[in-house]
């Protein structure tokens, strides 16, 4: 017997607990658990209804990922949910917490669910690259209709209890006590003698769903965005085949198409983000030290960074604190911040009362005194050393002690701006990502006297923030922009040899990137870049003309692409190719024909190398973390797994070999393999070999 699965009676009725922490994921001796108890209470002639709960803080919150890859063992996820579905008593799913993926599916196969009102229920699947294995395609639309479960499948974002139930999903929310409550129910079922109508064969909702030609023009909404991601495709075909075949037919086509994306690299890919994830935060000397407990922020600087980090601290429920040098300033700052939440629930995006509270929870100030009580200043102002130090040094007199005190600085040396204060241990970057509202990714760099507790508390407010924090170490331009900068040297490069911006462009949205390295730098502002790279006494031959004649990208309506009025899409402008000519003429470089894997090669390589050293300069502590950081903050195609999983996928070898030839081209040194890469490639090993 399993003891991650028990059971006890309540007057007849059956309640099986699950007791797998952290989150209840069904592993394979909880499936013998679940499966042997059923069975058991279903023969007891004493028993009347079965309750299937959770101890912990949720719902069985899906298969266990780390089975993935694995051979299957009996019984699987599938065979335990037939059982339940097949058994005669009426048996209930009492859900709390994010019954996700397979705890969904678990549920769906019994014949009642009544949810604890702040549950989240979903089949996140999609996210990891696969389509819900377990009659989640097939018995979600039953429920609520296929236009509600094609949402929740192909967007992978649970609901909250309230909706389950007026979609159908869910048969009752328990306000109290949700066991008592479920016990309840099931008594009221016994007692009314309700038919169990399993769901498998509730056919209505989908019946009416009928047209084909709706469902797949529904479905193209969300295929059209997949990115060359696999599953959002298997699970629209799965989905269909609910509408097409009978429900055993269809549910072994889900099986099939599961089965073929778990065995496959991209949701591979998606299981090492999952994980890197959870890990990049982790920080072994570290571990045991508390956080301090953040109740008030405050925000230096109400320009476009700064005003999004106060959003981030709205939004999560922490009062802060906006200081700008002016009033002027500080004016258009906070309408700026207005006029997005308006934007947000307009689009229906914020609950009635969400827009007003989060406004409500933003004050904004010329008095720098206004900061003393915060637990946490995050300074975002000018990037220039100056500016930051004379910052620091202000704050230094006027925050309390034990408060953090962070630079969202993008390149600078933390040391130095700990180094303006008299307590360098209470400093450390929050690098956060423009808009700063929107992007997950958090770098928080640690500077050589940042204390733990500092550390502790700036991961702790990240993920509070709803943010991926990831611990990097000093150097100019961190992790995520000093690998940046190879792709954009790179991407210049490609334009002199002969490729345009839109193949460059092309060739990385094909590799599933959102955009190419050109549009976006029309869309943030050629000037911007501009300004910094004169900042540190940088070029790029292009761009750097392309400013100079006043073309800054999308706000001048030209930059490396031409923009009609009141249009955001980028148009190839003759005038650019012929800029792009003319300099490879002056530089004596014969302009060729560049197919999209040497671009793509040209551009991720060089970006993969740096990746080897900063891992071995300890700044990244793991291969992951890099992963995680642009995957969540440059939108590296999360089913390609980041640079470094990629770089594996590649193989490390060719990957030197190529980057020697490069070297050989361009004459750069930094094309030079990395001497981390070096040794694993004649290793034969790749970066995962460093472990996670
Ligand atoms: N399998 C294995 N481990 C899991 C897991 C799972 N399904 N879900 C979470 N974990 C682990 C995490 O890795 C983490 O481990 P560490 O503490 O060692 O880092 C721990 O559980 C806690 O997780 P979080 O830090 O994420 O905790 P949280 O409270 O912030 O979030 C959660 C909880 C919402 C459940 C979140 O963990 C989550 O989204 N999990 C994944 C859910 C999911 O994708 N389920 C579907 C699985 S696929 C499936 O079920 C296929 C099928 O149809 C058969």
């Amino acid at each position: 017997m399993s003891e991650l699965v028990s059971m006890r009676t309540d007057g007849g009725v059956a309640v099986i607990t699950i007791d797998n922490p952290p989150v209840n994921a069904m592993k394979h001796e909880v499936r013998i658990g679940l499966l042997d108890l059923a069975l058991r209470a279903t023969g007891d002639p004493d028993i009347s209804a079965v309750v299937i709960a959770c101890a912990g803080r949720t719902f069985v919150a899906g298969a266990d990922i780390t089975e993935f890859g694995k051979p299957p063992r009996q019984p699987t996820a599938i065979a335990v949910i037939e059982a339940i579905e097949a058994c005669p008593k009426p048996i209930i799913a009492a859900l709390h917490g994010t019954p996700l993926g397979g705890g969904l599916e678990l549920a769906l196969g019994c014949h009642f669910r009544v949810a604890a009102p702040g549950t989240r229920l979903g089949l996140p699947e999609i996210k990891l690259g696969i389509i819900p294995g377990a009659g989640g395609t097939q018995r979600l639309p039953r429920l609520m209709g296929m236009d509600k479960a094609m949402a929740m499948i192909l967007s992978g974002d649970p609901i909250p209890a309230r909706e389950a139930l007026d979609a159908g999903l869910v048969d009752e929310i328990v306000e109290d006590d949700l066991v008592a409550g479920a016990v309840a129910f099931a008594r009221r079922v016994v007692a009314e003698k309700r038919p169990l109508v399993l769901v498998r064969n509730r056919d209505e909702k989908i019946a009416a769903a009928g047209d084909l030609a709706v469902f797949d023009a529904a479905a193209a909404n969300y295929t059209k965005r997949a990115r060359g991601q696999n599953a959002p495709v298997a699970a629209v075909a799965a989905l269909r085949a609910a509408l097409t075949l009978p429900i055993a037919d269809a549910l072994k086509r889900e099986r099939e198409l599961f089965l073929e994306l778990v065995a496959g690299d991209q949701s591979k890919a998606q299981r090492h983000i999952f994980f890197a994830e959870r890990e990049a935060a982790k920080v072994p000397d570290i571990a045991g030290v508390e956080a301090c407990d953040v109740k008030r922020a405050a925000v230096i600087g109400a320009g476009t960074m700064g005003g999004g980090i106060a959003m981030c601290f709205a939004n999560a429920g922490i009062p802060v604190t906006v200081v700008e040098t002016g009033e002027e300033a500080l004016a258009r700052g906070l309408d700026t911040v207005t006029r997005n939440y308006r934007n947000t629930a307009s689009r229906g995006g914020l609950a009635p009362g969400e827009l007003e509270a989060r406004i409500g929870r933003i004050t904004g100030t010329t008095d720098l005194a206004a900061v003393a009580d915060a637990d946490i200043v995050v300074e975002a102002v000018f990037e220039d050393m100056g500016v930051k130090q004379d910052a620091f040094g202000r704050l230094d007199r006027i925050v309390k002690p034990g408060a953090v005190i962070a630079s969202n600085t993008s390149y600078l040396d933390i040391d130095a701006l700990a180094r303006s204060t008299t307590r360098p241990q209470a400093v450390l970057g929050m690098h956060f990502f423009s808009p700063a509202n929107v992007m997950r990714l958090l770098e928080v760099v640690r500077g050589a006297a940042t204390s733990p507790e500092t550390l502790a508390t700036a991961i702790a407010v990240g993920r509070k923030l709803g943010k991926v924090p990831a611990v990097v170490g000093v150097c100019h331009g961190f992790v995520g922009n000093r690998m940046l900068r190879l792709r954009s040297v790179e991407a210049e490069r490609l334009l002199l040899e002969g490729a345009l911006p839109q193949d460059v462009d092309s060739a990385l949205t094909d590799f599933g990137f959102p955009m190419g390295p050109f549009a976006m730098a029309d869309l943030a502002g050629l000037d911007v870049g501009w300004r910094m790279r004169k900042a540190q006494g940088l070029t790029a031959p292009i761009a750097d003309q392309l400013c100079e004649c006043g073309r800054y990208g999308q706000k001048t309506a030209r930059g490396f692409y031409l923009y009609e009025p009141g249009s955001r899409t980028p148009k190839p402008d003759p005038e650019v190719e012929r800029l792009i000519a003319d300099t490879a003429a002056q530089r004596g470089i014969t302009r060729g024909t560049l197919g999209k894997d040497e671009i793509i090669e040209r551009l991720l390589f060089p970006m993969i190398n740096e990746g080897a050293r900063i891992l071995r300069e300890g700044i990244a502590r793991r291969p992951g973390d890099i992963d995680v950081i642009w995957v969540y903050g440059y939108g590296f195609p999360v089913h390609r797994g980041g640079p470094m999983h990629y770089a594996d996928a590649v193989g490390l070898a060719y990957i030197r070999d190529r980057l020697g030839g490069f070297e050989h081209k361009t004459g750069d040194e930094r094309h030079r393999p990395a001497p981390l890469l070096e040794e694993l490639a004649v290793a034969g090993k790749g970066f995962a070999s460093l472990g996670q």
